[in-house]
């Protein structure tokens, strides 16, 4: 008889996928819920690059199953998914090349001890949360509506702002729409776009065919034919994305240059001059050797998405199939990089 992946017990009454990854679900009876101060949300917002919901919902029988597995091994910390308890029980190096899960420890309040205490008959002083294992959304607020520069000639602009372009600007104009954004991503506010737009600038040459993966609104492609690239394809695999990027692509007027398609990587037919991923860092990882792949000799990646702690994951994960480093730079806690194929 095998242990409960989930729990780590032989008597297992849980069902598996429960956890924190049902932190969106309704809270239930069967449930407890932790409500999250800004602190709590800041402080995991500044360490993982996402944000958490307002409040935590979970499972009561896999909580007191998690519980004693981490009291009995002494713990002070309550790991609230499988791999968080496996990270605990089996403790790898994190954060370095190769290493474990990344985990974050998220201090609780005396309110949520007591909660918990009460829930569990044990005593906790942090929640040992492993990012991967939450759910999350790319999204953005899409409420600054100014024009913005970014790199040496990139603008910027949400359609209908006024901007007078001077005869260098690269100027990428976005949907304006209700403020919504429609739950894309890709405003050029964000630290991840930023870096990427910068690299992209220095890195695309004219003629090149580059590939987008994760394109959200349409504003790297929209760029990179701007920096004269000859071939773009967009790609993601949310239709929601899709739909902006193609209003994006039409407004920029070039549908003859940027084809945007629903799909991943298997979508892009390499080689790729430059291939742009602004994408976290665990997934990254995970599509290292096909964005490798799709890459040519000679040819650059530029990856983007991670804060500095989970950097060198997406590093390792790159170099082992075969691709180099040649440039990493930061901005506001996040990092861009730079890999070439030899
Ligand atoms: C952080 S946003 C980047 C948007 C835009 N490229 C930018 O730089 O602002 C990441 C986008 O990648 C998409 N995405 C996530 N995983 C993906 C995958 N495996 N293949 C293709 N797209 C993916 C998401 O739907 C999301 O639109």
């Amino acid at each position: 008889m095998m242990p409960c992946e989930q729990c780590l017990l032989y008597a297992c009454k849980c069902r598996s996928n429960e956890g924190i990854n049902s932190v969106s679900n309704p809270p239930t009876s069967d449930a407890i819920e932790l409500r999250l101060t800004p602190t709590q949300k800041e402080r995991y917002g500044r360490q993982t690059g996402l944000s958490l919901p307002s409040s935590l919902s979970l499972p009561l029988a896999q909580l007191k199953r998690l519980s004693g597995v981490a009291a009995k091994a002494g713990s002070e910390s309550l790991p609230v998914s499988r791999s968080a308890v496996r990270q605990l029980l089996e403790p790898e190096p994190s954060g370095e090349r190769g290493g474990g899960p990344f985990v974050v420890e998220v201090a609780l309040t005396p309110r949520q001890k007591e909660q918990i205490e009460r829930a569990t008959g044990h005593c906790f002083a942090s929640l040992r949360i492993v990012p991967d294992d939450v759910t999350v959304t790319y999204h953005e607020t899409w409420d600054d509506a100014t024009p913005l520069r970014v790199g040496r000639a990139i603008v910027i602009k949400p359609a209908g702002e006024p901007h007078e372009a001077s005869a260098a600007d690269l100027v990428v104009e976005l949907p304006a729409g209700d403020g919504s954004g429609r739950g894309v991503f890709g405003t050029g506010r964000h630290p991840a776009t930023q870096l990427s737009l910068v690299l992209l600038e220095e890195h695309v040459r004219p003629g090149d065919r580059v590939l987008d993966l994760g394109t959200g609104s349409g504003i790297l492609a929209v760029a990179a034919a701007r920096l004269g690239a000859g071939e773009v394809l967009a790609l993601d695999i949310e239709a929601a994305a899709v739909d902006f990027a193609q209003e994006t692509v039409s407004l920029n007027g070039l549908a003859g240059a940027v084809e945007v398609v629903r799909g991943g990587i298997g979508s892009a037919v390499a080689p790729y001059d430059v291939v742009a991923a602004n994408i976290f860092p665990n997934v990254l990882a995970e599509l290292a050797p096909s964005l490798a792949a799709t890459v040519r000799h000679g040819g650059v990646l530029v990856t983007s998405g991670s804060v500095a702690a989970r950097a060198e994951e997406v590093i390792g994960a790159v170099c082992a199939a075969g691709l180099g480093l040649e440039e990493r730079r930061s901005q506001d806690g996040w990092v861009g990089m730079v890999f070439k194929k030899p």
